[in-house]
């Protein structure tokens, strides 16, 4: 087994076994890893893209239709609501039907969705391509972490999952480019229509990758699943690998829903739900939406000039923030960088609520107290991007034993959408009842609280392979009971 990584890796007879396991990204099988990442980025462009672009693009359509405030409501939070059922849909139909035809199904979804929106002759026609968009999202948004993180090697499983947090980065950036250049034109169909692209990028980048190990395991495919991790992840421990998976899967054969609510699974659920609502509630997508407001009030007056603000403080330190994590997520491990994200979003939300504070209580000029709301912003986005953004999905896609992992997923993804949903449904009128000063010490508390529960609950799960993490709850949970 030896001769067969020593083209990628210089092996000594002292080279130990854990650096022969290591995998390379540009190695005899880097060209299956570079598509599985491929599948990972593409999908979370689309999720990103069709997410972000909604708020350059309603002015627009509100103009060519006329509508009031409540199809307003429904026209931006659909893609969230069918994102929601897409969510609890994904996992049953990754299980059946597999990960990789999921993504396939998921990705004609954005195809048509983007289609349906660009073209429609009225609002109804509108609303049900948001929703057609938003299911297809949804699904994605289980299967392709759940694919990444079952085809992956451990020793790269956090950085080709956090390449998903990066991708959805990535495509809200992109809405916000194409937002801010359209908008000079109002072209909303095109904006919407652009969504196509990932969707079909999805689609080229899915067909070819093989299916993942533990979906073929599974389903009894024994040889394709062998050639399966052959190709994704060498032939270092071939055997063992197979092995692995096929006695998790032995150990726990049947699966129902309310399998995830004993042993191991439990465990894992409790910490996944939790991290699905904390990355929520502390408030990413409110701050992003209040994003222009807090532009508006350090000068940038006009609609074009907030976009363009906002593409850098918002589009750009979110993406770039997120290399950190992917740099550090597999090396330093998912705690530190929980631990320390949180609190960098603690103080940017502390800041953001005192300066508020102080803004109401003053006369001062607008335009300080904004240009200093803007830092607290960026604090807080920057802090997100490295922590809760990456590594909530990454978590909740190692954490389930194999015969649960699509259940659970589905019930963590469809939670992150639904307090998703809630939160930015409610954000405006938090700030009419109670001002923004408090409506951020609110945030602020929520995240003590994520904070607080994430150091209490969420072990340390880097570069262990799925099969072990799935032992250390089960060993845990029995420990609990005796
Ligand atoms: C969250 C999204 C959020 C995005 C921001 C994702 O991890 O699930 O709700 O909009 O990060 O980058």
């Amino acid at each position: 087994m030896k001769e067969l990584v020593r083209s990628t890796i210089e092996v000594t007879d002292n080279t130990p076994d854990d650096q022969l396991a290591q995998p390379r990204i540009f190695g005899r099988w880097g060209l299956w890893l570079t598509l599985v990442g491929a599948v990972s980025l593409t999908s979370g462009m689309a999720f990103g893209y069709d997410q972000g672009v909604i708020g350059g693009a309603l002015t627009f359509m509100q103009a060519e239709f006329g509508f009031d405030s409540f199809v307003e409501g429904l026209i931006t939070s659909w893609v969230t609501l069918g994102a929601l059922f897409g969510a609890l849909a994904g996992g049953t139909l990754a299980d059946k039907y597999s990960r990789k035809r999921t993504l396939i199904f998921a990705a004609y979804l954005f195809v048509i969705g983007a289609l349906v929106q660009a073209l429609a002759p009225s609002v109804e026609i509108l609303i049900l391509g948001r929703f057609i968009i938003g299911f297809g999202v949804g699904v994605a948004s289980v299967a392709a972490p759940m694919f990444v993180a079952e085809s992956a090697p451990a020793a790269l499983r956090g950085r080709y999952v956090s390449g998903y947090q990066l991708a959805i980065t990535i495509g809200i950036l992109a809405a916000q480019f194409s937002d801010y250049v359209l908008s000079q034109e109002g072209t909303w169909r095109l904006m919407v229509g652009l969504a196509a692209i990932p969707g079909l990028l999805l689609l080229l980048t899915t067909y070819p990758v093989p299916h993942s190990p533990r979906w073929l395991i599974s389903v009894g495919r024994r040889e394709d699943a062998v050639e399966s991790i052959r190709k994704t992840k060498g032939t270092w421990k071939l055997d063992e690998a197979v092995v692995e998976i096929e006695q998790e899967l032995a150990s726990e054969p049947n699966s129902k829903w309310s399998d995830l609510l004993v042993g191991g699974a439990r465990r894992a659920l409790k910490i996944a739900v939790g991290l699905a609502i904390f990355q929520q509630v502390t408030g990413i997508n409110a701050i992003i939406y209040y994003s222009n407001e807090i532009l508006a009030d350090a000068g940038f007056e006009t609609a074009s000039a907030q976009a363009g603000a906002s593409l850098i403080a918002v589009g750009m330190v979110n993406v770039l923030a997120t290399f950190v994590a992917i740099a550090f997520v597999d090396r330093l491990g998912r705690r530190p960088l929980l631990i320390a994200g949180m609190t960098g979003m603690l103080v940017g939300l502390i800041g953001l609520s005192v300066t508020n504070l102080y803004e109401s209580t003053t006369n001062d000029t607008h335009t300080i107290v904004g240009s200093l709301s803007i830092i607290w912003m960026m604090v807080f986005i920057a802090s997100f991007a490295f922590s809760l953004g990456p590594v909530v999905w990454t978590i909740i896609s190692e954490v389930f034993p194999t015969n649960v992992r699509a259940k659970g997923m589905s019930v963590a993804t469809a939670v992150n959408w639904g307090a998703a949903f809630v939160l930015t449904l409610l954000f405006p009128d938090l700030i009419d009842w109670f001002g923004s000063s408090i409506t951020f010490a609110i945030l602020a508390g929520f995240t003590v609280l994520a904070l607080w529960w994430t150091w209490a609950n969420v072990p340390e799960t880097k570069g262990k392979s799925l099969e072990e993490i799935s032992e250390m709850f089960a060993d845990d949970a029995a420990r609990a009971e005796a």
